[in-house]
């Protein structure tokens, strides 16, 4: 993480002496990264049940999806001594924050609350830092998912492809008919989305696991990666050629609009089509991405607390932790962001049919081995290492001359991190 203990030891102290002595409502400070029209929504949410409770909502909203940006952000802010009460920090990172020694220990509020027994484990293992809770779930996004225009094949007069086989031939008849095939923005990490989505299809999750949990070097360096990177460069010809940094909001914005009929995205992009008024099944279609039907890549959002010495500082971080963890608000943010809720207690009434499958697949996929974590949401692997490798998908995405065999041969020295 390039930061030093003794920086951060030094802003931990500082904070404290910062600290005012007591007080009834506590100003909660939380960086994200949730910008776009669902997003905004979703955290909007968040900020008027803390009001509601007589707290002080301070947003720190870092623009840049996936999140590199208010990655950067955090670093800086720990760095001049100014940490929030809480970041948006997800997987293996909350472990490498946990080293740092700057987390908060959410111990008592988690036993008060029965975590243990609401969550699944695949989600609360991810928010324990040495068997202690210093984190909280927000939802369970799916990530492999394709979002599909069905008014768009219609007017191409061309069926949806069910494999990466048929999709070529579809992809030219949406053209022909003046169609962006695939919506995209061009930007690293949805680069790596759409990457991650067709190693699962192509290689299987098995196959998937291998590569991008284990981290195998010869899964890495194999013919299946270099038949996903194939079917990468296919699918480039099929975006368009202003995909250049279009964020990936906007992207979703061409399926709504009917200018583009396939996104791969995560279900933060169904947040988009709730925001427009879209309904699923109607005006749009939520399809597990091709050759992935059986397997679900996760993607836990999730609220990481920092370690705070005053009154305040402490009310803020169980004001917080007992409100995300609320079904009230699980229910709320999750409708809103267009993922599910990580209380699996939560009823899904009020949910769509989308919601409604990705829960059923999430426990489905859950028993049968197929539920992976997602290598491009820094599910799966170190901060460093899917940097590595989201680096190396991305060149080859904007270099024609780079071959599928030299790019999975990065992968795999991403992988030994010293690519
Ligand atoms: C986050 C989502 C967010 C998306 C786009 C993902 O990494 O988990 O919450 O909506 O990036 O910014």
């Amino acid at each position: 993480m390039n930061i030093r203990k003794n920086v951060i030891h030094a802003a931990v102290l500082t904070m404290a002496m910062a600290a005012s002595a007591s007080v009834s409502a506590a100003t909660v400070e939380v960086l994200h990264w949730w910008t776009s029209g669902g997003e905004a929504h979703s955290v909007a949410e968040l900020k008027k049940l803390l009001e509601s409770q007589g707290d002080t909502w301070k947003d720190v909203a870092v623009a840049g999806g996936g999140g590199d940006n208010a990655s950067t952000v955090l670093k800086s802010r720990i760095v001049s001594g100014s940490l929030p009460t809480a970041a948006q920090i997800k997987g293996p990172s909350i472990q490498e924050w946990g080293e740092q020694g700057v987390l908060a220990d959410l111990s008592d509020t988690a036993k008060a609350g029965n975590w243990d027994a609401l969550l699944p484990p695949v989600v609360s293992n991810v928010m324990k830092y040495r068997g202690k809770y210093v984190a909280v779930p927000v939802n369970v996004h799916r990530v492999n998912w394709m979002w599909v225009n069905p008014a768009a094949f219609k007017k191409a007069g061309v069926e949806i492809p069910k494999t990466w086989d048929e999709f070529p031939a579809a992809a030219d008849k949406l053209q022909k008919a003046g169609i962006t095939p695939v919506a995209h923005g061009g930007q690293p990490w949805q680069d790596f989305t759409l990457f991650e989505s067709i190693v699962l299809g192509i290689g299987g999750p098995e196959f998937y696991q291998k590569a991008f949990v284990k981290l195998d070097q010869p899964s890495l360096k194999s013919t299946t990666m270099e038949k996903a990177f194939d079917t990468l460069r296919m699918v480039r010809r099929y975006i368009d050629k202003d995909a250049a940094n279009r964020d990936w909001n906007l992207a979703t914005a061409t399926i709504i609009n009917g200018k583009a009929a396939m996104q791969f995205m995560g279900d933060w992009a169904k947040g988009e089509f709730t925001a427009a008024g879209k309904v699923p099944g109607k005006d749009y279609l939520c399809l597990p991405a091709l050759g992935t039907d059986n397997a679900f890549t996760f993607n836990i959002d999730s609220l990481v607390m920092f370690k705070q010495s005053s009154t305040d500082g402490k009310k803020a971080i169980k004001d917080l932790s007992t409100a995300v963890m609320s079904p009230q608000f699980q229910e709320v943010f999750n409708l809103n962001k267009g993922s599910i809720p990580a209380r699996l207690d939560v009823s899904l009434a009020k949910f769509d049919d989308c919601a409604k499958r990705a829960s059923e697949d999430f426990v489905a996929t859950s028993k049968s081995g197929t539920l992976v974590p997602s290598a491009a949401h820094k599910m799966a692997m170190s901060e460093a290492i899917s940097g590595g490798m989201q680096d190396v998908v991305t060149q080859f995405f904007n270099s024609p001359s780079m071959t599928s065999k030299a790019a999975s041969e990065g992968l795999a020295a991403a992988a030994r991190n010293n690519y």
